[in-house]
This record gives structure tokens, C-alpha cells and sequence, in this order.
């Protein structure tokens, strides 16, 4: 590996040649004292007092949809079951999630949203009528899981509620009736009916979705036919008794920027957010997208590169925005993203159930990373999905819950959260495989409000350990402590049979020196280390 320097603001195409990642806005280039050309030491410099945006813990939110073991399983057991569970949620999944301090949970899509007919899911359960999943496996849905029970979990969580509503086969009506139902105080049908199902008081849902997807699942509109059903629905979305809703805009997926132009420009008025969709995989081909625990080095090579395509992703999507919304009042959701594999052999295709190794861990890694940078749009963040299907946090297997190494990543990020993002510059040496090269290390940090600095380091590399060099400039740290999620194989998984083979564990791979400390980052590696 050689070290190169090269002055650029921020990433601009990911097929440029990258020698150097410059995080954290607005600087140039790491100083000339910080760098020595041809070193094989990584730079950083981390202006610890001049961070002035915050992190939203939004951004480490997350997605459940009525999709394969998700909901039914993942979340929902039922009153009845033998798996320890409050009204039919199961203990074990929400005391995991409440680890990760999960702040919002966006439900019941996905797809399946803009079929879901919420009357048909509240209710005596046995009375509910069944329904076809036609997204999703052909599968019968029950309705057991509901309006009521999604918002008990959300209660049992401790996090936000994210609804998203049904536009492609749904009325404005019952978009109306629907948020009526679950927020309005007052004396009204849908107050009342509530009141009948056994809530009293009104739920707090503060993010609501107008469709999903749009372009594709959710109707296969054009930009200009959702723009103007958007105004049209979102009319009828209401704040009542005191909950101040976010109304959500379908935004594209990935680099669909016409559909972006399109939405922002009819409809920036009517709207708080926007959301991004973005899915990686190590393959170009959605038909063959990989396995995800059987692939060489190139798959692992492919996986970083395409994760790394959130950068220009975001900066792209976001000097839209600006264009239409130059005050910076409009969020950036980007409400689904994560990696997706083949299905795991031997399950059902339609349920989208994967492993999860320590490359998928990397990899959100990085996308948090990213999130984190920008973080004056990206104001939420939902990985998909929560339990049992893509980049889940958890699997289940009847009684038995094993935690992921994405897991892992979001227990460790979780001291970012709400906390001030740190401008970074990052000299990085590169990770070259064949002809191609991506940088080796990817990194945020930030100050929480007790002062302490965190800083998350990639290592993308899964054969070569990293040395990095770093200034603290501003700051007079007294101590330092870290903790590392890294593994001997690259494949390396967590089984039922053996849930631990990738766990965090303490860090101490560093030296401190005045404001300056050196490290050294275990190949395919998350580090994050806190300093005070
Ligand atoms: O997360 C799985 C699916 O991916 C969602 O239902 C859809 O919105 C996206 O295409």
C-alpha cells in the first residue's frame, strides 16, 4: 500500500481513483505537518472545537414490515406463546432493541404499506379479516398485528412512531381516518372507535409517510402523477391535539434524480422530509445478488466499493434539495438502506431472510459513517429491517434470538447519538484489489454533552491491519478507551449454535501523547474509541 496525497473537498464519483477521504466538510486537506508523503501510516485530524452540527439519533433508526418472519416471529408471538412476550410483543427483541436505545421505528412498509388497509388490522383480533401478501410471498396475513400493537411496541421501545400510509391502493380518505384514529383527543368517530378498541388517550405519532416507493411498489407512477397525489393526501394529514406531524415524501430510490427534482420542485411546500432508498449488494445484478456468507475477497472488494456510493449519493440528492429548499427546512430520511443478498438457502425466497457477517457489519459501518457527515440533511436514517429479514439487528429460530454484527455496530455507534459531528480530515492509504482501489479507512467523530470525542473508524481492508495517526486539535484528552468488532474470517457469522463468534470486545491497541494518539486497526475491523 502507498500512501498518496491528493486535495479534494469531498467524495465526488466513487469510480474516481481515491487516495484520500476528506470527512467533515469544509476543510481541504490535511496539513502539511500532519502529512508525510510516502508514509504507510494513515492521517487524521480531528478539529475537536469546531463541531457545529448536530447528530440526530434519528439517523439510527430502524424498519419493520409485514415481510416473511419480520412482524410475525420477529416481533409478534402472541398473547398464547410460550416465548416470554408482553401482549403477544416478545421480551427478548424489544430488551435487545432498547440496548441499542432504538429512537424510531418505521412501520407497516416497505411495499407491503401501499396495500395495507389499516381498518382490516383493529379490533377483537379473531374478528379481523385475513388478507393476501402480495409483495411478500403470497403469504396469508392475518391482521393479528395491527395499528394497536405496532404502537404498543413502539411504546414498549421507548422510540418515535413512523407510519407510512397506503397511496397506491389506499382512499385519502382512510389516510385521513387513519391518523384521526390514532392522534385526535377529542370527541370523533374515529377518536371514538379508538376509544371502543381499548385506547383511550391518543398516540404521539410524529413521522407519517405519504406512500412508499412510489416510482415502483407503491404504484408505478411517474414523478409528475405522485407529486400531485402527494398534495392531494397530505392535505388530509393532520395535526391534532398537540402532535405535530412530519409529513414524509416518497424521494427516489438511489440515483433517481429526475424523480427527486420532480417531487421537490411540486411539492417542498407540503412536505418536512423526503426519503432516500438505497440498497448494496456485492454483485451489479439484482437477479444474482450473492450469498451472504459464501463469497471471495472480490465480493467483499465489490460490497465496500458500492457502500462507499453513499457519498455522492447523499451530496447528489442533497444539492437537489438545496436548489428547491435553500433554508435547509426540509429533512432527508433515508428510511431504507442496508445490504441484500440472495435469500439463505432453503427459505423462502419472498421472505427475504440473510445472514448478516462481519463484511455487512463494515459495511453499515460506513453507511452510518456517512449519515453522521451529513447531518445538517440526513435527519433520520431506518435500516432494513429490524428482525429476520435483509440487514436485520436480530434472528429469531422459534424461542432462540441471536444478535447480528450489525447489531453490534449499532450498539456501538450509539454514543453518536444527538451528539455534535466533529469535522475530520482522513488521509487514508488505499485498499487496492486488482486493478481497482477504494480508500482502507472511513471514519466520523463527534462530542457528546459531556464532552467526551468518539470517533468510529473503518478498516474496508480484510487482509491488511492499519496504522493511523491522529491530532486532536483543541483538545487536552486525559484518557482514551476503545472497543473493536473485528473477526478472523471474513465470512465469520453468528449461528443459533454459535451466537458469539462476533461480539465487540475492549480495544487497547492505542497511544496518547499530548493531543495526538496513534493506533493501530485490526484488518476488516469497526473501532470506536472514546476519548476524554
Ligand atoms: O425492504 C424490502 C423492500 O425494499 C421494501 O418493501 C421496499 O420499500 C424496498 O423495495
Amino acid at each position: 500500500m502507498k500512501l498518496k496525497v491528493f486535495r479534494t473537498r469531498l467524495f465526488e464519483e466513487i469510480t474516481v481513483v481515491f487516495a484520500v477521504l476528506l470527512v467533515g466538510c469544509g476543510l481541504a486537506n490535511v496539513s502539511d505537518a500532519a502529512v508525510q508523503e510516502g508514509s504507510a501510516v494513515n492521517r487524521m485530524i480531528i478539529h475537536t472545537d469546531k463541531g457545529t452540527k448536530q447528530i440526530s439519533r434519528n439517523i439510527y433508526g430502524h424498519f419493520s414490515e409485514h415481510l416473511g418472519r419480520c412482524i410475525y416471529e420477529g416481533f409478534w408471538v402472541g398473547e398464547d406463546s410460550s416465548i416470554p412476550n408482553t401482549r403477544g410483543i416478545r421480551n427478548d427483541v424489544v430488551e435487545a432493541l432498547r440496548k441499542l436505545n432504538i429512537p424510531v421505528l418505521r412501520w407497516p412498509g416497505g411495499c407491503f404499506a401501499d396495500e395495507y388497509h389499516w381498518k382490516e388490522g383493529i379490533g377483537p383480533r379473531d374478528q379481523r379479516p385475513k388478507m393476501l401478501n402480495t409483495h411478500w410471498g403470497m403469504v396469508t396475513e392475518t391482521n393479528a398485528f395491527g395499528t394497536h400493537e405496532f404502537l404498543d411496541l413502539c411504546e414498549q421501545l421507548g422510540c418515535e412512531a413512523y407510519i407510512a400510509g397506503n397511496v397506491g391502493s389506499g382512499t385519502v380518505e382512510e389516510m385521513q381516518d387513519w391518523v384521526e384514529y390514532m392522534t385526535f383527543d377529542g370527541d370523533s368517530e374515529m377518536a371514538n372507535l379508538r376509544r371502543k378498541n381499548g385506547r383511550d388517550k391518543p398516540w404521539r405519532v410524529k413521522y407519517f409517510g405519504v406512500g412508499n416507493e412510489n416510482w415502483g411498489c407503491g404504484g408505478n407512477m411517474t414523478a409528475e402523477s405522485y407529486a400531485e397525489l402527494y398534495n392531494r393526501f397530505q392535505t388530509y394529514v393532520r395535526s391534532y391535539s398537540g402532535n405535530q406531524i412530519v409529513k414524509v415524501a416518497c424521494g427516489p430510490g438511489s440515483a433517481n434524480y429526475p424523480w427527486i427534482t420532480v417531487v421537490m420542485e411540486r411539492c417542498h411546500r407540503n412536505m418536512g422530509a423526503i426519503s432516500l432508498h438505497h440498497y448494496v449488494r456485492g454483485t451489479g445484478d439484482w437477479t444474482r445478488k450473492g450469498s451472504a456468507t459464501k463469497f471471495d475477497e472480490a465480493e467483499w472488494f465489490a460490497l465496500m466499493k458500492n457502500t462507499l456510493t453513499i457519498y455522492p449519493l447523499l451530496k447528489k440528492n442533497i444539492e437537489i434539495m438545496d436548489r428547491f429548499d435553500r433554508r435547509g427546512r426540509i429533512d432527508l430520511f433515508v428510511d431504507e438502506w442496508g445490504t441484500w443478498w440472495d435469500a439463505e438457502p432453503g427459505t423462502n425466497p419472498g421472505f427475504l431472510y440473510q445472514q448478516n457477517t462481519i463484511r455487512d457489519a463494515v459495511s453499515a459501518g460506513i453507511f452510518l459513517n456517512a449519515f453522521n457527515e451529513h447531518c445538517h440533511r440526513v435527519k433520520m436514517a431506518n435500516i432494513a429491517q429490524t428482525v429476520n429479514v435483509l440487514q436485520a439487528m436480530i434472528l429469531t429460530k422459534g424461542e432462540k434470538m441471536i444478535l447480528t454484527p450489525t447489531y453490534h455496530v449499532f450498539e456501538m455507534y450509539k454514543v453518536h447519538h444527538d451528539a455534535t459531528l466533529l469535522p475530520v480530515e482522513l488521509q487514508s492509504n488505499e485498499y487496492q484489489f486488482g486493478n481497482d482501489k477504494i480508500p482502507a479507512l472511513n471514519v466520523s467523530a463527534s462530542k457528546d454533552s459531556s464532552g467526551r470525542i468518539h470517533i468510529s473508524l473503518c478498516n474496508l481492508d480484510p487482509s491488511n491491519a492499519a496504522e493511523v495517526r491522529c491530532a486532536l486539535e483543541g483538545a487536552e484528552p486525559k484518557g482514551m478507551f476503545g472497543r473493536v468488532l473485528t473477526a478472523e474470517d471474513m465470512t465469520a457469522h453468528n449461528t443459533f449454535e454459535n451466537p458469539q463468534v462476533v461480539k465487540p470486545a475492549i480495544f487497547s491497541d492505542f497511544k496518547l501523547e499530548g493531543n495526538m494518539f496513534t493506533t493501530t486497526l485490526p484488518a476488516k475491523s469497526v473501532v470506536v474509541l472514546a476519548i476524554e
